[in-house]
């Protein structure tokens, strides 16, 4: 009888184990975090917001014909947009600007992201 509970406990604690072992295996950041992480720590063009724009904004402000003339395909460019206000007044919908990307604003997290790049001055 003491050795049928030993070994009903010994197999319960190994499936709790193996259990805990393949949630440990399939963690990430982003899957943890997924609604609330939002890391704003060393953003940069390179890292962070030429992603972002490649994601949402190139589709339209790519090489070839962009609209409204402004390409958002390189550091510099998305840099001059961010020192003449339109990259946060048409993200944000801020200052007399148009929503970008129209009709459907960015998550929280890439506003963030933008706001902290532009105040961090702009690093590549
Ligand atoms: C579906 C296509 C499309 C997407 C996606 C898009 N844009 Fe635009 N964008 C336009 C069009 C069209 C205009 C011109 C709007 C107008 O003047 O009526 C424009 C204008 C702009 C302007 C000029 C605004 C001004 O008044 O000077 C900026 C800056 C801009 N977009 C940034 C962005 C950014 C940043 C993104 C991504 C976050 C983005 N756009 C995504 C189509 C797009």
């Amino acid at each position: 009888m003491k050795i049928l509970k030993i070994l009903l406990v010994t197999t319960i604690l190994m499936i709790v184990m193996l259990q805990m072992e393949t949630g440990c295996y399939y963690d990430s950041k982003e899957k943890l975090y997924s609604s609330t992480f939002c890391d704003t720590t060393n953003v940069s063009y390179t890292r962070t917001i030429g992603n972002i724009l490649n994601l949402k904004c190139t589709m339209c402000h790519g090489v070839s014909n962009p609209s409204a003339g402004i390409s958002l395909t390189s550091y510099n460019l998305v840099k001059a947009a961010a020192l003449n206000g339109s990259l946060l007044g048409t993200t944000n919908e801020i200052g007399g600007f148009k929503l970008m990307p129209p009709d459907n604003k960015l998550d929280n997290c890439s506003l963030k992201q933008i706001d902290k790049w532009i105040r961090l001055g702009m690093p590549q």
